[in-house]
C-alpha cells in the first residue's frame, strides 16, 4: 500500500430515532442556529418539524436559511455567509443530502474567512488554518457520503466551473442518519445517489496499487452491497434493511476508509461535475452516463483488475476466458445494471444541447492524474460523442 495519513473527526448517530435520541445533547454548547435546509422536502416529510422542534425545546434561536438547491451555487454559499456573520450564529445544522451538506460545509469556512474564499479554496487546494464555523447535519438521502468529509462540491456560476477539494477540518462535527428519514427520497434520486456510492468505489478501486490491499477488498465488498441492497430498495423503498445498508455503504465509499493506499481517479467525476457546470445535471445520473464509455477507452491499461471486477462484483464466471473478455464482460455488466435500474444513458437526457456545448465542456475539464492512463488530448470529447 501507499503511504497514508487516516482522520475522521465526523461523529456519527446512525439509526431509526437517532434524532429524537441525540439532537439536544450535541447542541447544547450553542446560542445560535444556522438551520439550512433545501427546496421543500424536509418541510414536506415532517423531518424540519422533528427538529426544530428540539431547538426550540432546548431554548436555541434559531436563524432559518432554507432554498439550497442541488448542485449548490457560490453565491448561495456566500448568502449563508453573510446571514451567519450577520446574526453571530455559533452552530450551522444542516438538513438534506450531498447539496445541503456541501453548502454548509462551504459557509462555515467562508464565514470564519476574510479573503477571496473562492480562489483560494476552490480555485485551487488551500490551507485552512482556522476553525471553520462548528457544522452538523441531519442526513436524508443516501449517496455523497458528504456527511464524513470535508468536500464542499460548488458550483461557481460565472465562472462555469463545478468543483471542490476535501479539507478534513470541514468534516461535520456529527451526523444523524437515520434510514427511515431516506423513504421519501424520490424513486431516481435513490437510484442516482447509489449510483454515485457505486461511483466513488469505481474510482478509487480503479487505480494503483493492484497489488493486494485491504482497500480493494472493502470496495469490493461495499460494490456487492450497493448492488444488492439497490436492487432490493427498487423493489420495496420501505425495505429498512435495504435502506440502512445502502445509506451506510454510501458514507463508507466516500469517508476515505477505501481510498487509503490507493491513488484515486476520479476522471468521470471530473467530466460529470463540468457536465453539471453547464447543465445543472443531477450528479448521479452524469457520472452513470460515463462510466460505461470511460472504461471501454481504459480498461487494457488496468486489465487485471478489470478482469477481477468481473468475477467478484458481477459474478461472472472466469472460466475458459481471456482477462480482455472479462473485463469486457464485467463493463457490460455495469452498463446493464445502469439501464436496469433506469439511470440515464446520454448526455442529451442530462441536457447537452449540441455538439457545441459539448465541446465547450470537454474544453473546460481537468484531466486527473490518478486513473491507469492520462486521457489524451481529445479523448474527453470523443467520449462525450460517444455517449451523446
Ligand atoms: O431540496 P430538497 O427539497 O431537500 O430535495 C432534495 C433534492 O431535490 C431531495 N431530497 C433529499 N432528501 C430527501 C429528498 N426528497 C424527499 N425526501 C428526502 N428525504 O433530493 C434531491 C437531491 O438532493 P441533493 O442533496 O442534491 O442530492 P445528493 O445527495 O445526490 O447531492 C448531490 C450534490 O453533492 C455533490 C454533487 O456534486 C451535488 O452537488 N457531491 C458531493 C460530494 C461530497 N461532498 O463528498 C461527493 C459527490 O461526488 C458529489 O460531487
Ligand atoms: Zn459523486
Amino acid at each position: 500500500m501507499n503511504n497514508f495519513i487516516y482522520e475522521n473527526r465526523t461523529k456519527v448517530f446512525f439509526g431509526q430515532g437517532c434524532v429524537k435520541e441525540f439532537l439536544s445533547c450535541l447542541i447544547g454548547r450553542y446560542d445560535t442556529i444556522l438551520l439550512a435546509y433545501g427546496q421543500g422536502s424536509a418541510r414536506k416529510n415532517g423531518i424540519y418539524d422533528e427538529v426544530l422542534h428540539i431547538l426550540l425545546k432546548e431554548g436555541k434561536n434559531v436563524v432559518e436559511f432554507p432554498g439550497i438547491m442541488p448542485n449548490p451555487t457560490y453565491k448561495k454559499v456566500m448568502e449563508g455567509a453573510r446571514l451567519v456573520r450577520n446574526t453571530g450564529a455559533d452552530m450551522i445544522l444542516g438538513i438534506g443530502g450531498g447539496s445541503v451538506m456541501d453548502c454548509c460545509k462551504a459557509i462555515s469556512l467562508a464565514a470564519r474567512y476574510e479573503g477571496d474564499a473562492w480562489k483560494n479554496f476552490w480555485e485551487r487546494k488551500g490551507i485552512v488554518d482556522f476553525e471553520p464555523v462548528p457544522l452538523g447535519v441531519v442526513v436524508t438521502t443516501a449517496g455523497t457520503g458528504s456527511e464524513c468529509n470535508g468536500a464542499a462540491v460548488i458550483t461557481n456560476e460565472d465562472k462555469k466551473v463545478k468543483t471542490g477539494y476535501d479539507y478534513p477540518v470541514c468534516n461535520p462535527l456529527f451526523a444523524l442518519m437515520d434510514p427511515t428519514y431516506t423513504y421519501s427520497v424520490p424513486r431516481m434520486q435513490m437510484v442516482s445517489g447509489a449510483f454515485d456510492s457505486l461511483s466513488h468505489i469505481m474510482e478509487t478501486y480503479f487505480s494503483q496499487p493492484d497489488e493486494p490491499n485491504v482497500s480493494d477488498e472493502i470496495a469490493e465488498a461495499l460494490m456487492r452491497s450497493i448492488i444488492k441492497n439497490l436492487n432490493q430498495a427498487v423493489k420495496d423503498p420501505r425495505d429498512y434493511t435495504a435502506r440502512s445498508n445502502l445509506l451506510w455503504d454510501s458514507t463508507l465509499s466516500e469517508n476515505r476508509l477505501i481510498k487509503l493506499g490507493k491513488k484515486c481517479d476520479f476522471t468521470c467525476h471530473l467530466m460529470g461535475h463540468q457536465i453539471g457546470a453547464y447543465t445543472d445535471c443531477n450528479h448521479g445520473c452524469g457520472v452513470a452516463v460515463l462510466h460505461p464509455a470511460y472504461y471501454r477507452h481504459i480498461f487494457r491499461d488496468g486489465l487485471s483488475k478489470f478482469a477481477r471486477f468481473a468475477v467478484s462484483v458481477w459474478g461472472i464466471p472466469p472460466e475458459g476466458k481471456t482477462q480482455e473478455t472479462l473485463a469486457q464482460e464485467g463493463i457490460q455488466a455495469l452498463a446493464d445494471f445502469i439501464r436496469k435500474v433506469g439511470l440515464p444513458t446520454t448526455l442529451r437526457q442530462l441536457g447537452v444541447r449540441d455538439e457545441a456545448q459539448m465541446k465547450q465542456i470537454a474544453d473546460s475539464c481537468h484531466y486527473s492524474p490518478g486513473g491507469y492512463r492520462r486521457m489524451e488530448p481529445g479523448e474527453i470529447l470523443e467520449i462525450f460523442r460517444e455517449c451523446y
